[in-house]
């Protein structure tokens, strides 16, 4: 492929965020409006939006955990109403469309603490209503709270069900480098061409996207917030401009302002009007071109690299006052690097 045209195409699908137009937020749902914003129940606004109507439903529900926003309930009940809003999101998309029900663990307080992976609890509930499995992609993450009686949870999933079989999916937009760009066929017609797609390769099911924790540039008032580019992947890949994307719990607008940016349609509910205040402010921002993000494609930072302070451990300077810490921290290295640093 000639590689200039190859550049526009990633330039046009990436990294130009064109809407930059002042927007309407409709608190009623017309499939003429641009964005739409309910406060309150999501069962309410989905019974306002006709069948076959959507191309993206993306959302992540309440995990059942006593969260501020939610009220624990048994998980019979927990997946009650979790069917109730999966069978109207479904009724909802178009033939072809896709619904990416994104989850963590549900903690068991009547089983010692025990988790229950809510995406292993809900996947009966698509499956039973036909939709097909296209990827469980891991969302992996850095940060988070430290577990003393098990390992630290690092990662959540995205349930990825199409409605049908035709279904919409363009990988070009979300294409990430190559990891051998300099490969090239060693045998057959094309034998001493580059071998790699230029216009980068498949970002596979393991996606490595920094959570929103308190010194992220996206960070809000709400205690789980998606980061946009986490949206941006699936609205890219799984959606066309003027398409419509639903969030039923959309907390503080994460989806809606991710799908204005690349010029789709947005659609929410939230029932805490403090987020709804935000999720407001957030779209408009993201209208006009202002919503500050952590760009696609960003390398995760690395302390290190940065030369940030705090990343060198006392306990390996000369004369540490940690001798103990230094003994059992050079344990931990591998047996050559442990040779190396003793050397010094
Ligand atoms: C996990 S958070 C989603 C956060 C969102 N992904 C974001 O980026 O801001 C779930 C949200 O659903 C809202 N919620 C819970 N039950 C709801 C319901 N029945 N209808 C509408 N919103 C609800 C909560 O208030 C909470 O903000």
């Amino acid at each position: 492929m000639d590689c200039s045209l190859a550049l526009s195409a990633v330039k046009a699908s990436q990294f130009i965020v064109v809407a930059k137009k002042p927007i309407t937020i409709a608190s009623r749902f017309s499939p003429d409006e641009q964005v739409v914003l309910h406060e309150g129940d999501c069962l309410e606004l989905l019974r306002q939006i006709p069948d076959h109507s959507v191309r993206l439903v993306v959302t992540s529900p309440p995990y059942n955990l006593g969260k501020s926003y939610e009220r624990r309930q048994s998980v019979t009940d927990y997946v009650t109403f979790q069917t109730r809003v999966i069978e109207e999101c479904v009724r909802t998309l178009v033939d072809g469309g896709s619904i990416c029900w994104q989850v963590g663990n549900h903690v068991q307080k009547s089983a010692q603490s025990s988790i229950l992976p809510l995406d292993i609890l809900l996947y009966p509930v698509f499956a039973n209503l036909g939709l097909r499995l296209r990827n469980r992609v891991i969302w992996h993450f850095e940060h988070g709270l430290h577990c003393t009686n098990r390992l630290s949870g690092r990662y959540e999933t995205v349930l990825w069900f199409t409605k049908g079989d035709s279904y919409h999916f363009d990988v070009d937009p979300i294409r990430i480098p190559q990891k051998y760009p300099g490969k090239k066929h060693f045998k057959g017609p094309r034998a001493g061409h580059y071998s790699c797609n230029p216009l980068g390769k498949n970002p596979g099911d393991v996606w490595i996207i920094p959570n929103v924790k308190s010194n992220h540039v996206e960070k809000t008032g709400h205690p789980c917030q998606f980061p946009v580019e986490l949206i941006e992947r699936l609205v890219l890949s799984l959606t066309k401009p003027g398409d419509w994307v639903l969030d039923p719990f959309v907390g503080v607008g994460t989806s809606i302002a991710a799908a204005v940016r690349h010029q789709r349609r947005g659609a929410g509910a939230e029932k805490e009007s403090q987020f709804v205040a935000i999720a407001r402010e957030r779209i408009r921002l993201a209208a006009s071109g202002e919503l500050k993000t952590r760009p696609m494609l960003k390398p995760v930072f690395d302390p290190k690299d940065a030369g940030r302070n705090l990343t060198s451990a006392p306990w390996h300077e000369a004369n540490s006052v940690y001798p103990e810490a230094s003994i059992r921290q050079l344990a931990l290295l591998e047996p050559s690097v442990r040779k190396r640093r003793v050397a010094r």
